[in-house]
Order: C-alpha cells, then sequence, then structure tokens
C-alpha cells in the first residue's frame, strides 16, 4: 500500500514540480521526497504517507523552490526530514493568489456552504486522526495521547467555526435622523497572513484558519520551522475537503525575512500570530504600516495561586495538568506557584509524589506522559532557570538533570520542582517554557494577589479556594485574560482565549474568535420615506 502511494506521489510531484523547477530538479526532489515519505510510513505505520510532506502549497499547487531546511526529532535530535524553505518572492506569489481566491469565495459562496465544508475538514480530521498525532509527536515530541488529544482539539475549532458561521448576525439600529434606516454589514477582512506556534502545530492553525475561512477570508500561513509537516497535514485534508485551493496558501520557510513579507504587503489586510511577546510588538508595528488588523496571542507568566482554604489534592491534580501539559511549552502553563504557608510542606509532599511518577521519553512509546522539549534552546532555558534560582537560595527539590534512560542526543529534561523561590529570581519574571515547577510562599490574600501581577504578562492565571467571595473577588482582581478557579484547564473551542497587557490583543476560539475576521460596515439609508 504505502509503496504504490508512495509511486504515486513521485509521479505527482514531479509533474507539479516541473512547472517551477527545472525537469532534473524536480524530478530528484519528487523522488527524493517520495522515497522519504515511504520510509517514515514503513517505520511509523501512517496509513496516509500523502499526509507526510515537505513542500509548499501555494497558488493551488505543492511546490518546492531547491531551498529546504532540515527539522529535527526532539527524542533524537535527528533529522526528521527537510522541508521546503520558500522566499520572499514566493510570499508575494502565494499573497497575490490568495487575494484572487478571496474574492471569489467570498462572493459566490454562502455563510452556510462555508460551514458546509469546515465539517466536512473536521471529518477528515477526525478520521486521520492517529496520523496527524504520529507526524505531530514525530516533530514536536509530545506524547501520542497528548497529540491525539490536540488533533481533537484543533478539530473542536473547525466544528465550533462552521455553526458560528451561520450566526454572524449584523444590527439593525434605530436611527436618531428622521426617514434613515441604519444597519450593519459583517463583511470577511480579505487576505490574512497566519503565523503560528511550534508548541500546537495543529490546534494553533485551525483556530486561527476556521475563523478565517468560516466568514469569508482565505489565508496565506507561515507555519513554524520546528513542526511544518503538521500543518502540511493539515491543508492537504482541507483541500480534500472542498476549500478551493487558493483561499489556503501555506509557505513554510526559515527565512524570517521573507516571513515579514506577511506583515508588509498591502493586499494582506490581518495578521493573526501565537509567539513571543517580542517577536509580537515586532510584528506588530510591521503591520501597523499598513493597518492591518492584528491579533497577537503572546507570552504569559500565569500565577497559580493555592489559598488557605483550597482542596491541596485538586490543587496538585491540576498542577499537573497545567504545568506539565505539552512538558510545560504553553503560553497558559502555571508558571510560578503560590501556595500559602500554611500548606506549603503538605502541597511540597504531594506535588513530589505526583511528578515523581512521570516518565520521561519518546512519545510514540506507549509508556511515556513526558516527552522531550522541542529544541535545544529550550533545554538551555529552564537549565539557566534552575540554575538562577539556586544560586539565590532556592532548593531544587526534584529533577534538574538529564533522566539517564533516553536518548543522550534528545531534548530532554527531568520535570523539575525548586522551592523557596522569590521574585528576584528570573523563574518569577520569565516564561520558562518548560517542565520546572517552582514554589512560592505567601502569607496573605493581598500578598498573593499582588506577586500574581507583578508581572508585564497578563495572559492566564489560576486559583484555588472554596469560598465563594474570595473566588469572586480574586477573579475580578488578577490581572488576565484567561482565569481558572479550581481547575487547570481552561482552554476550549467555545472559551474566548487572548491576553491583556503585554500577552497579546484579541480573542481566538468563542463568539469573539469570528470577529477577529470580519469587518464592520455601517449603511445608513437615507430619505426613505418609510
Ligand atoms: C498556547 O500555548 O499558545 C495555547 C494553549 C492552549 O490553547 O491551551
Amino acid at each position: 500500500m504505502c509503496i504504490y502511494l508512495s509511486i504515486y506521489l513521485s509521479i505527482y510531484l514531479s509533474i507539479y514540480l516541473s512547472i517551477y523547477l527545472s525537469i532534473y530538479l524536480s524530478i530528484y526532489l519528487s523522488i527524493y521526497l517520495s522515497v522519504f515519505s515511504l520510509l517514515i510510513c514503513e517505520l511509523y505505520q501512517l496509513s496516509r504517507p500523502d499526509l507526510f510532506r515537505g513542500e509548499a502549497f501555494i497558488d493551488g499547487k505543492w511546490v518546492q523552490n531547491g531551498k529546504t531546511f532540515p527539522v529535527y526529532e526532539p527524542s533524537t535530535g535527528e533529522v526528521l526530514g527537510d522541508v521546503a524553505s520558500m522566499s520572499r518572492s514566493d510570499f508575494v506569489t502565494g499573497i497575490k493568489s490568495a487575494d484572487v481566491g478571496f474574492r471569489e469565495y467570498s462572493s459566490t459562496t454562502t455563510a452556510h456552504y462555508r460551514a458546509a465544508l469546515l465539517k466536512k475538514w473536521y471529518d477528515l480530521i477526525i478520521s486521520n486522526k492517529d496520523d496527524i498525532a504520529t507526524i505531530l509527536v514525530l516533530e514536536n515530541g509530545k506524547t501520542f495521547s497528548e497529540a491525539v488529544g490536540e488533533v481533537v482539539y484543533a478539530a473542536s475549532f473547525v466544528s465550533w467555526f462552521a455553526e458560528e458561521a451561520t450566526r454572524a448576525y449584523g444590527d439593525v439600529i434605530p436611527s436618531s435622523m428622521p426617514n434613515t434606516t441604519v444597519f450593519t454589514l459583517k463583511q470577511p477582512v480579505g487576505v490574512c497572513g497566519i503565523i503560528t506556534p511550534w508548541n500546537f502545530p495543529a490546534a494553533m492553525i485551525t483556530r486561527k484558519i476556521a475563523p478565517a475561512l468560516a466568514v469569508g477570508c482565505s489565508v496565506v500561513i507561515k507555519p513554524p520551522s520546528e513542526t511544518p509537516y503538521t500543518a502540511a497535514a493539515l491543508v492537504k485534508l482541507a483541500i480534500e475537503a472542498g476549500i478551493p485551493p487558493r483561499v489556503i496558501q501555506l509557505i513554510p520557510t526559515k527565512d524570517r525575512d521573507a516571513a515579514t513579507e506577511l506583515c508588509t504587503n498591502p493586499i494582506v489586510k490581518k495578521i493573526s500570530f501565537t509567539g513571543s511577546t517580542k517577536v509580537g510588538i515586532f510584528l506588530s508595528k510591521l503591520a501597523m504600516g499598513t493597518m492591518k488588523k492584528v491579533s497577537m496571542e503572546l507570552g504569559g507568566n500565569a500565577p497559580f495561586i493555592v489559598f488557605d482554604d483550597a482542596d491541596i489534592d485538586l490543587a496538585v491534580q491540576a498542577a499537573m495538568v497545567c504545568k506539565f501539559r505539552c512538558s510545560g511549552q504553553t503560553c497558559v502553563c502555571a508558571n510560578r506557584i503560590l501556595v500559602h504557608k500554611k500548606l506549603l510542606p503538605e502541597f511540597t509532599k504531594k506535588l513530589i509524589a505526583e511528578v515523581s511518577k512521570l516518565k520521561v521519553g519518546f512519545g510514540l512509546d506507549k509508556t511515556t506522559t513526558q516527552g522531550p522539549l522541542v529544541n535545544r534552546g529550550g533545554v538551555d532555558k529552564v537549565n539557566q532557570h534552575i540554575e538562577d534560582a539556586v544560586s539565590k537560595g532556592a532548593k531544587l527539590e526534584l529533577g534538574g538533570i538529564i533522566p539517564k534512560d533516553v536518548n543522550q542526543n534528545g531534548f530532554f529534561i527531568a520535570p523539575t520542582i525548586l522551592t523557596g523561590v522569590t521574585k528576584d529570581m528570573l523563574v518569577a519574571n520569565d516564561e520558562t517554557f518548560g517542565p520546572l515547577a517552582p514554589v512560592f510562599g505567601f502569607d496573605s490574600e493581598d500578598e498573593a494577589v499582588s506577586l500574581a501581577n507583578d508581572t508585564e504578562f497578563g495572559l492566564a492565571g489560576y486559583f484555588f479556594s472554596k469560598d465563594v467571595n474570595r473566588i469572586l473577588r480574586v477573579a475580578s482582581r488578577l490581572e488576565c485574560g484567561l482565569v481558572g478557579v479550581n481547575t487547570g484547564k481552561i482552554s476550549a473551542a467555545e472559551s474566548p482565549f487572548g491576553g491583556v497587557k503585554e500577552s497579546g490583543v484579541g480573542r481566538e476560539g468563542s463568539k469573539y474568535g469570528l470577529a477577529e475576521y470580519y469587518i464592520i460596515k455601517a449603511v445608513t439609508i437615507g430619505n426613505t420615506n418609510a
């Protein structure tokens, strides 16, 4: 089965690539990519090897331009594959094609038709979830069960926005002028530049492009260079679902300058980015040059507060979910665990017991419960935070080492717990983005809230309490866009996701996520004599 698919892929690719490249180069690249997908297929039992692809999708075709960049497998540190590294002019081509796609798609489809396309895409994602999850594990490192969970989470945005598409109502507004009617139209903003992160290679794409496609926009996606394969699998399935080819362009690149074309090209009307605050501010400044609409989902430094009236077992379980999901590489991960001093000994003991049960290893190994980090830089940052804290007096309770029974060239670090952490330490001020749980102590509610808010970030915050008055008070006092009370799980398609302060602007998911992709036009009809 794999062999036939691979031969088919090889012939198919050489025909298409020859349009762009010399015939010899395109045959060479096609055979290389197809043999490669065959190997992956055999090795990891993908039932759809054609979902594992390293080309760009521009103007309705899978293309290469002769340049590639390596993608690494985090559990071995070895090269997983080579992916097309497209140039600035490829972005210009993709943007122009997306503009043609947008005009046709937005003017010829109804919301119900677009919803039907999205539902087909949802079905295809779900029916191929094991293959997508396998690809995701290979390039991101997370465990297979987490990856399947992410694919289902990714698909939930597609079905959510398929339904929301049909409910984008406008308003009829009572006019202050006689014989006048005022109403609003919600219209798609146009071509959208989508720049996604590696920590959720599937969900961060669908959370952005499902609302865009639902309202009638077209998208040009720049996937992360660490995890471009999952993006290609999703785009392949979107095209199979019947989304018009020019409406989705996928342009991988290692050239950051080429990708900035998305933020400067006047055809692009909207930029949606998830990543660091530093890059988000840089991209926003570029986008403001042509007054694009922007959504920025940026860094966090989430406090996780355990008050003296908390259910400790619940708080420990929630900390496990919230801190160690994706090996601590989420923007909403608990970055600072603040525990009332009365509960500190019991909470710490129970947290150590739970974290000790985590099994670090290769994500496709069924017994693994904690994968590697995505790259060496991630491991270095965690180590830097540990060293800094210990040098300033924190106690290393657990971890802080590379586990022995894993591939030593992989990007592994053992889940780590530090106690006696104080606000002068790096870990208090910088997002660790790794499996490090730093535990602080506090004496009063005011002190906890003030420590929690003592950061330029404002994405997520969590707290544990049984007192309803405290729940209402602290939920409103925390300076963040998302608050979890007595839970570590706050992300869902129906819930608005986004930050305040330097954690960004705009909301994703929910009914507000749709609004990021349309403009509101006020239509005033005068002299109606009605
Ligand atoms: C993120 O880390 O950027 C997203 C996490 C989530 O959706 O829960």
